[in-house]
């Protein structure tokens, strides 16, 4: 059998799309490969704009993964530059990036291709790495249950980066009852604390009371603003709902407590809302996989909705989402793309344990 192989890209601003094309067919060349034996492509996070990059893409079928320089940067490769290291954050772009791509990341002799550069009619520089994806990994000491591969790792990455918040979606449009049997299952098979399930999804479809909901979030858009001082016109100008236009508003509730002391004695709130937002973002990712949008929309005094629902004492909600054929996937989140705020550098999110002994 042929291997599968996974490039790792990296081009010059402005590289066309035939100088890559042309980088890649060099690259391939080299090791008697054909473009159908592609089944991975990777690039930096900073290359997630780059127009000839996503056309060519877009043209052969593939779904590019971005990866951030802190993460390229811890993968060993045999050719590092500390000019682009100095320009990107990691000294490796392309070997890093199709080591990581092909799940084999500890394994440089992966690498078929190292490093073919290009330099189009333009000046401009592509350079192309190749290399061979791992095959299923082997069973893990033993364990039990399903062994997944670079292959589903690639799947579900694809899948957490193209999950958007969708706030624009096709109006008339609808979900079809499979569809909906498959967003169930998501929320059966999310974790919560003690297995409490603590979640119930209202689901609306009546013009009534999406309209009703749309007043709502509107009278608390418009606070948010007051509240927000001198970026009120900044953030009014922020589309933050798709409530009118979604196939169905699915209003996320937390229930009344249980009891549950599994786990929550100390945190009981916090524990029975954290499972409940591990319910959603399993549907956020199942809906994307059924190339569904689906918008958080928290903007709402719970009372209020509590009564439009006629929910009983003690129910919460928490959200009112917005589900749907989308109109529109944003390639970033929408904040960022209108300049509101950016997201934070990975190093922030990962900390070590303070040095002092005092543990
Ligand atoms: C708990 C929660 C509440 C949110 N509420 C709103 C909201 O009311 N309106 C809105 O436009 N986006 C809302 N969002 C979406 C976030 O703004 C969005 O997830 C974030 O900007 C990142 O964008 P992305 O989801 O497209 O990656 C909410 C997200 C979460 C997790």
């Amino acid at each position: 059998m042929r291997p599968r192989l996974a490039l790792g890209l990296g081009c010059d601003r402005g590289t066309p799309e035939a100088t890559l094309r042309q980088a890649i067919d060099e690259a391939l060349a080299q090791i008697g490969a054909a473009w159908a034996d592609v089944a991975a492509v990777a690039s930096i996070t900073l290359k997630a704009d780059e127009v000839g990059l996503l056309a060519l893409c877009r043209a052969q079928g593939w779904t590019p993964v971005f990866h951030a320089p802190e993460v390229l940067a811890q993968v060993a490769v045999p050719n590092p530059s500390e000019t682009v290291r100095r320009h990107t954050g990691t000294p490796s772009v392309s070997e890093a990036a199709a080591l990581l791509s092909a799940g084999c990341s500890d394994d440089p002799r992966a690498l078929l291709v190292e490093k073919h550069r290009l330099r189009g009619p333009d000046g401009r520089h592509a350079t192309v790495s190749v290399a061979r994806m791992a095959q299923a990994d082997a069973q893990v000491g033993g364990a039990s249950g399903p062994v997944f591969g670079a292959a589903e790792r690639l799947a579900l990455q694809a899948l957490m980066a193209a999950r958007r918040d969708v706030r624009h979606f096709r109006p008339g449009a609808t979900i079809a009852t499979e569809v909906r049997a498959r967003l169930l299952q998501a929320l059966a098979l999310a974790p919560s604390v003690g297995l409490m399930q603590p979640w119930r999804f209202v689901r609306i479809v009546s013009d009534a009371r999406r309209q009703a909901l749309a007043g709502l979030v509107e009278q608390e858009r418009q606070r948010t603003a007051e509240a927000l001082g001198e970026r009120d016109d900044e953030f009014l100008r922020l589309k933050v709902e798709g409530l009118q236009d979604c196939a169905e508003i699915w209003v996320a509730v937390l229930p009344a407590d249980d009891g549950t002391v599994f786990g929550r004695r100390t945190m009981p709130r916090e524990m029975a809302l954290c499972s409940l937002a591990c319910a959603i973002q399993n549907l956020w990712l199942t809906a994307r996989a059924d190339n569904l949008g689906l918008g958080w929309v928290s903007m709402f005094e719970p009372a209020a909705v509590a009564a439009v629902l006629g929910l009983a004492e003690g129910e919460l909600p928490v959200g009112l989402l917005c589900l749907g054929p989308a109109a529109r996937h944003h390639d970033r989140p929408m904040l960022e793309i209108e300049g509101w705020r950016q997201r934070r550098p990975l190093h922030d999110f990962l900390v070590d344990e303070p040095s002092d002994e005092r543990s």
